[in-house]
């Protein structure tokens, strides 16, 4: 088996910060860097935190873009009883498009009934797949349902969907990295950049 460099379909530019990670060519710009995501994620830890004192919090978080996210907020949460699940949803339709019908591909480990749930996904956009899953899980009696977005895309609104906790609001552009992807690539990267159009 070849461990080698080789296979990267491009050489990889630094960041100017020198922060680590890279500026993959199809990246055209850094819309939030690393510091200020990691500075809007401890207040939002401390915001959720505060609203929840004393209670134990369920995390629901829908894979895989909401993984980075997820593991940053729980790790500045100032609570003691925290537990983790996931969900996978499949849309039908284009890449870069929602088409609306959504399945789950993967349910819920455990039950939500009674519990306090915060559903943590990567990115509001049209609003279809948020309000999907509230009203999913919401049927399952919790004792009561918030969600936690990192980027909300205002602009493309189709459906009005509640959302409690955001990160930023950026404009119409689409974005990868810091667990959102392109066709599969660019989870890792340590910001939110812009795809090139
Ligand atoms: P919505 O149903 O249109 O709100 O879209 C939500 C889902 O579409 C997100 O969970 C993402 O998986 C995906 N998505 C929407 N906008 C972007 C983007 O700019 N970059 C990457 N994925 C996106
Ligand atoms: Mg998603």
């Amino acid at each position: 088996m070849d461990h080698g460099p080789r296979g990267g379909s491009e050489r990889a530019r630094s960041l100017p910060s020198g922060a680590g990670g890279c500026l993959p060519a199809d990246v055209e710009e850094v819309l939030v860097g690393r510091e200020a995501l990691a500075r809007r994620v401890a207040e939002l830890g401390a915001e959720i935190g505060h609203a929840y004192a004393g209670r134990p919090l369920h995390l629901i978080g829908v894979l895989k873009g909401a993984v980075i996210f997820m593991a940053d907020l729980a790790r500045v949460l100032p609570l003691a009883d925290v537990t983790f699940d996931y969900l996978a949803i499949s849309s039908y339709g284009r890449s870069t498009e929602t088409s609306g019908v959504v399945r789950f591909v993967k349910d819920l480990d455990e039950p939500v009934a009674g519990r306090d749930v915060l559903l943590v996904e990567d990115i509001v956009d049209t609003g279809l797949t948020l309000a999907y899953l509230r009203e999913q899980i919401g049927r399952r009696g919790p004792a009561s349902l918030a969600v936690a977005v990192m980027l909300d895309k205002p602009e493309r609104r189709a459906v009005p969907v509640t959302v409690e906790y955001v990160g930023f609001r950026i404009p119409d552009r689409f974005a990868v990295g810091y667990g959102l992807d392109f066709a599969g690539r660019y989870r890792h990267l340590p910001y939110v950049g812009a795809l090139r159009r």
